[in-house]
């Protein structure tokens, strides 16, 4: 019988390996937003400085660039090749998949990235030391080359979502996947939000000015351009949610909007307020009250936007053909590849993945409670952590704590089995796997019930230590 072309299952303890990926990626998205907002605020505050012949704006640029230079282009570089880490492990067959169907856009995303960086330092340093127009164009290239390196991201991104339609499964071309349906959507999105972003920290450099007229300038040319960038963000973000499949809506309706409504409107009225606020007191702009507004809005806006962006994507990891635990879900004959659900049901994971140990290849009574674990970690743990209390939709949670094997069992050869939750893998497994995870899970439940959190404590645990016998 062949192996699967399965990977090593790589699981962190505690936060689940998509938190990882989580914390790295919503860093890089605040550090990449904001630089490709800020080259389109340089390429227009720098056209407007010579057209009104007002020199000065020029110091403000020079400032943020530098900025720029410090905070985001590091801090950008480091965890860009962080995700790829983080991705690699976490999810290979989603990379696989990916790099299968984009290598060339990757390639030229790292051609215009390189222009960036390039530029970024050119724009910094050359200020003031060629001639105006020239650099007037190459901060316009330098613009035009960061919004390239989104553009090109978010064509892969969007198409993690899915093709939107029939036709790629078939072509398998680099273009039918590119342009799905929710790629404009997406794009408008992220554009209308690097403005905000980049508004916002330019209100953290701008608070910083020494010029008063300089800074009053300043504020007032960013905080109308963070507005429409909002507003913009807004609208295209109800059309995103107009390109999105099935499954997505489920997802959404169920089990993100209520937990994350509240918090999308309070974070687009506190941005709108406060950019509202420092047109009207430019001079009221102070580094303490921006570093804050930027602090909270970065947290409170990116965090459930990328929490969101991911969740909805469930139960696959790219193009509604890998699922999250890394089984490919239905055939896609433009590419030659067939799913794998069924192969699985027949003769199992252990079976099937070349990277489990040889004593964990057929469940015993000695084993079952380790090769439990292990099945649970290659199926369920890229989207669920195994420890109760766990930030990833932990397992003993969803379970209620259930200690009862038959009760999960009868989970896993029902919904599972035939995929009745539009949000969750179709996994269906031969009869020992079903009994070895349900064994597992039952096992962490009973030590969560034997050590349970503070708050439900039977009382004897709350006595002092002397008081027990
Ligand atoms: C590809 C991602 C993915 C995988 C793999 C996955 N689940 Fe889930 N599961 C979800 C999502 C999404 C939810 C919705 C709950 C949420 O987001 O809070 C969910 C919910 C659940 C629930 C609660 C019931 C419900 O319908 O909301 C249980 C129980 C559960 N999963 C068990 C498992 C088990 C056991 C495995 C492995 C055998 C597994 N899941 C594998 C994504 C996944």
């Amino acid at each position: 019988m062949d192996m699967l072309g399965m990977y090593p299952t790589f699981y962190v303890p505690g936060i689940g390996t998509a938190w990882v990926m989580g914390i790295i990626g919503v860093i890089h998205v605040v550090a990449s937003h904001t630089s490709v907002g800020a080259s389109f605020l340089f390429a227009l505050l720098e056209t407007r400085a010579w057209r009104e012949k007002k020199p000065e704006l020029l110091v403000f640029i020079k400032q943020y660039g530098m900025f720029l230079l410090v905070f985001s282009y590091i801090i950008g570089s480091i965890t860009g090749p962080g995700i790829w880490y983080a991705i690699t492990v976490a999810s290979p067959r989603g990379v696989g998949g990916l790099i299968h169907n984009f290598v060339w856009v990757w390639a030229s995303e790292w051609v215009y990235f390189t222009v960036e960086v390039i530029g970024v330092y050119a724009l910094v340093y050359l200020l003031g030391k060629i001639d105006p127009k020239t650099h007037l164009k190459l901060t316009w290239s330098f613009a035009l080359a960061s919004w390239a390196t989104m553009l090109l991201i978010v064509g892969i991104l969007s198409f993690m979502m899915w093709p939107g339609n029939d036709r790629w499964y078939r072509t398998g071309s680099t273009s039918d996947a590119f342009f799905n349906v929710n790629f404009f959507a997406q794009l408008g999105t992220r554009t209308g939000a690097m403005f905000v972003m980049a508004a916002l920290v330019g209100l953290l450099v701008a608070s910083r000015l020494k010029d008063a007229a300089l800074r009053r300038s300043v504020v007032r040319f960013l905080a109308p351009i963070g507005l429409l960038g909002g507003l913009f963000a807004v609208l295209m973000f109800l059309y995103y949610l107009r390109t999105l499949p099935s499954n997505a809506i489920v997802m959404l309706n169920t089990h993100l909007l209520p937990v994350y409504a509240k918090a999308m409107v309070a974070v687009f009225t506190v941005a709108t307020l406060w950019l509202l606020f420092a047109w009207w007191r430019p001079q009221q702009v102070y580094t303490s009250l921006a570093l804050a507004m930027f602090a909270f809005i970065a947290v409170f806006g990116v965090w459930p936007e990328e929490r969101m962006r991911e969740s909805m994507r469930k139960p696959y990891v790219a193009g509604q053909y890998i699922y999250g635990n890394q089984v490919i879900a239905r055939d896609v004959p433009g590419k030659g590849i067939a799913s794998e659900v069924d192969t699985i049901a027949a003769h199992g994971l252990l079976k099937l993945n070349p990277f489990v140990p040889a004593h964990l290849r057929e469940v015993t009574d000695a084993n079952e409670l380790e090769a439990g674990k292990l099945l649970t970690k290659m199926a369920c743990a890229n989207c669920h952590s195994l420890e109760p209390g766990g930030p990833l939709r932990n397992l003993p949670a969803k379970l209620h704590y259930a200690t009862d094997e038959d009760m999960i069992a009868a989970f896993l050869r029902g919904p599972l089995k035939y995929g009745t939750q539009p949000y969750m893998p179709r996994i269906d497994l031969p009869d020992d796997e079903v009994r070895a995870i349900a064994h597992y899970l039952a096992a962490v439940d009973r030590t969560r019930t034997a050590n349970p959190p503070g708050g439900q404590q039977p009382l004897a645990a709350i006595q002092p230590v002397s008081m027990r016998k």
